[in-house]
């Protein structure tokens, strides 16, 4: 399965989710083997990734070089363990349209990076895309090539109505001919305590187009700025985030179709809310209606 991280936004936890997904995803808990794509040409993913790793092989090639320097894809995967390999970014993706245009047909232009990752897709569990803000030929590339999408944002005023309006862009988007990802769901960093009723009434207004998970991601200090994930001593809130993609948000539906919960009780009042809010009478038929959209059966 494919997946990319993204917001038109910058600095709402892109590269440090992909990173510590990509991370925990590998450890003994889930033994998956990840592919981690730098598709940003600031390269953090790659820093962050080199740094954890403490990756002493050949300096490789990039995606870029993959996509328009006829390099060969394995030549630029670097193996960081058995089960995490990297291909890095650079900076020459800051000139991804004018490469993509000046060397490919246009027929071929949105589809550089999935004919890329088709060929290795089967090796791996999961290909993980740490996308930029870059909404250009860039961004066409990483959606034609995910399976899902998962949307970073921040709980606060001004990431949120980029993140409800690139929402609303990827919503389009899955209408689209050429793209067959599902939204799975928008992932809140940074948070606080001081996140304001106001941010939650406006996410659950535009829940429809967010999707938003039950878990989200407190903000932490180990966490701020960190070079190496080394630096951080657990990842709680992500290890929650991955119990709810893996178990469909900790729902488990019994043989008698009632749902049981194990949710916080913020997250219960949300979801009563959002039940009203889309003129369901209970909460379980409202679920029936969400669990379809997230469409997450394939965790
Ligand atoms: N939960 C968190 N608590 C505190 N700081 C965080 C948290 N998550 C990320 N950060 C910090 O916020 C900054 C931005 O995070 P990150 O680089 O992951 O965002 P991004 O969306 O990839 O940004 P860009 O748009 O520049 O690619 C980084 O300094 C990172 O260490
Ligand atoms: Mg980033």
């Amino acid at each position: 399965m494919i997946i990319s991280f993204g917001n038109i936004k910058g600095g709402v936890g892109k590269t440090t989710t992909t990173a510590v997904l990509a991370h925990l995803l590998t450890n003994s808990t889930y033994d998956k083997k990840i592919l981690c794509i730098d598709f940003s040409p600031q390269g953090d993913l790659s820093s962050i990734l080199l740094n954890t790793y403490e990756y002493t092989g050949d300096e490789s090639h990039t995606i870029s070089d993959v996509l328009f320097n006829d390099i060969e894809v394995d030549d630029a995967i670097q193996v960081l363990t058995d089960n995490l390999h990297l291909i890095p970014g650079d900076w020459e993706l800051v000139n991804f349209n004018k490469n993509a245009i000046t060397s490919y047909n246009k027929d071929y232009q949105k589809s550089l990076l999935k004919s890329v990752l088709n060929s290795v897709e089967s090796v791996y569990d999961f290909i993980l895309i740490d996308t930029s803000t870059d909404m250009g030929l860039i961004l066409d590339n990483a959606l034609t090539a995910s399976d899902g999408v998962i949307i970073n944002s921040k709980p606060s005023y001004l990431e949120l109505v980029s993140t409800i309006k690139y929402a609303k862009f990827l919503n389009e988007k899955t209408l689209s001919a050429g793209y067959h990802f599902k939204i799975l769901g928008t992932l809140f960093t940074h948070d606080n305590n001081k996140s304001s009723e106001v941010v939650n009434e406006n996410i659950l207004q535009h829940a429809n187009d967010l999707l938003p998970f039950s878990s989200s991601i407190y903000e932490d200090s180990e966490i701020r700025g960190m070079k190496s994930l080394n630096e951080v001593n657990n990842f709680e809130d992500y290890e929650r985030l991955l119990i709810e993609l893996n178990s469909n948000l900790n729902i488990n539906k019994n043989p008698n179709k009632e749902y049981t919960f194990s949710l916080s009780p913020r997250t219960y009042k949300m979801l009563e809310k959002m039940t009203k809010h889309n003129g369901y009478e209970d909460i379980s038929e409202f679920l029936d209606i969400w669990i379809q959209a997230f469409n997450i059966e394939k965790f």
